[in-house]
């Protein structure tokens, strides 16, 4: 069965609190749970893990590539400008990833321009709010599919 696992970078455990006039009202619940509904609708496995710790993103991603997922769809959050280790593990274990944002980055700091990502990324989904996961799940689960 296709897997597909949602990572989530740090500080995203406090969605719903956090900068609410950036990021939104939903919280993380609301996203796994709609994403999770999302997936399993496609019968496809769901996997989610949020992290406040490079080290444990890493060993995630790492474990991915054991458990045969399809596809990671990833908000690195704030490591999408700080982390090579993080390109660097996607890389390594050659899973497709889509890099989703909540925010638009490139309308705000001159520093969330640059991603470690988006050139390696299948797509990047950015500016829609909690709609970025919906986005990128479909578009996951369409790629997934694709003959
Ligand atoms: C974010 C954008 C990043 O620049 C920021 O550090 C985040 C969230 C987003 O979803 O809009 O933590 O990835």
């Amino acid at each position: 069965m296709p897997h597909i696992l949602l990572l989530q970078g740090p500080n995203l455990n406090l969605l719903g609190q956090r900068e609410t006039s950036i990021y939104g009202d939903i919280d993380l619940n609301s996203i796994n749970n709609a994403a999770k509904a999302q997936v399993e609708q496609a019968d496809m496995q769901f996997s989610s893990l949020q992290s406040n710790s490079e080290s444990e993103l890493i060993q995630r991603i790492h474990q991915a590539k054991v458990d045969k997922v399809s596809l990671i769809v990833f908000n690195p959050a704030a490591f999408t400008h700080t982390s090579v280790a993080l390109r660097d593990a996607l890389l390594a274990v050659a899973i497709p990833f889509i890099e989703v944002h909540l925010s638009n980055p490139h309308t705000r700091e001159n520093f969330r321009r640059h991603s470690y990502f988006s050139d390696k990324a299948l797509a990047v989904i950015a500016g829609c709010g909690a709609d970025s996961y919906r986005y990128a799940i479909d578009a996951a689960i369409k790629y997934i599919q694709k003959p």
